[in-house]
């Protein structure tokens, strides 16, 4: 298994740049994290008064779709992040101000230290490849009702297949940079291994695609530009050689978007605790 850098936990991670972008672009329609977002609320079934989490929570795209749905949930938000938390207060400043949205900074994989309740659902939306996986399922479970579910998504590059919109990404910056260096890769047995042997059983495992337009594909760049630099170069490179050569990768890739834009693919997961 490909080893992986915990990027947002770096010194030099530009949080002010990439908080203020991500937040902008993350609310627009159609957006990479809006889409996952529906797709993962649509893969379990959750009672109108349900309890949930939303772990790695961003500035808000998952509790923003799912209260649409189901406006009477109870939400534990959760971002290890105080910049990207600032934005998910303002997008859901009511259910902020009314209590029912509680907003906490920390890390997911000592989620069992943040709170005292038990959860129905803990959603994990585009984020489970930034967490060490064992120490992130021993928590949940410490918060997570007998019976309750962690539902996350995975794309299919992460799952060894090379396909979709992450794949696309990662094949010109191989060829562009004539490197091996690569995305984290997160095989389904050994996921499947990890959630036995801490008390889960496989509930569902899905296959998703959805259409991500030229535009989309364009807006997001412009966000991923500030991330890149921790997963496709080396350590050593100084920061701002990084972003520099970062941005120009992703522009020139641009002119290889078919006009239709990009499919990006991936599966989602869904566990039980025992
Ligand atoms: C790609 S964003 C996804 C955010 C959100 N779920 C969404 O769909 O828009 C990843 C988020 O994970 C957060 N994160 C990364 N590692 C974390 C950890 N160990 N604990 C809590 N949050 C973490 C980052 O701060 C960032 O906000």
């Amino acid at each position: 298994m490909s080893k992986f850098q915990r990027i947002y936990w770096a010194k030099d991670f530009d949080w002010d740049s990439y908080s203020k972008l991500y937040d902008k672009y993350a609310k627009s329609k159609g957006s990479y994290y809006l889409q996952t977002s529906s797709k993962l609320i649509d893969s379990v079934k959750l009672a109108k008064s349900s309890k949930v989490l939303d772990l790695a929570c961003g500035t808000g795209a998952l509790s923003m779709v799912l209260l649409k749905q189901f406006p009477g949930v109870n939400i534990l938000a959760v971002d290890l992040s105080k910049e990207m938390l600032k934005y998910y207060k303002k997008n859901l400043s009511k259910q902020v101000k009314n209590g029912q949205i509680v907003v906490k900074d920390g890390n997911a994989e000592g989620i069992d230290k943040l709170s005292e309740e038990k959860y129905d659902v803990i959603f994990v939306s585009s984020a489970l490849w930034d967490l060490e996986i064992e120490s992130f399922v021993k928590s949940a479970k410490g918060v997570l009702k007998n019976g309750g579910k962690i539902v996350f998504n995975l794309p299919s590059l992460v799952v060894e297949k090379e396909r979709g919109f992450i794949y696309f990404i990662e094949h010109f910056f191989r060829q562009t940079l004539q490197s091996d260096i690569i995305y984290r890769r997160i095989p389904i047995d050994y996921l499947k291994k990890i959630f036995e042997k801490n008390g889960f059983k496989l509930s569902t495992m899905k296959d998703y695609s959805f259409n991500m337009s030229k535009k989309n594909v364009t807006d997001f760049f412009d966000v991923l530009r500030y991330r890149y630099p921790f997963i496709l170069f080396p350590k050593e490179m100084p920061y701002p050689q990084k972003l520099k050569r970062c941005t120009e990768i992703f522009n020139d890739s641009l002119r290889y978007v078919p006009k239709e834009g990009l499919d990006e693919e991936g599966v989602i997961f869904v566990f039980e605790k025992n």
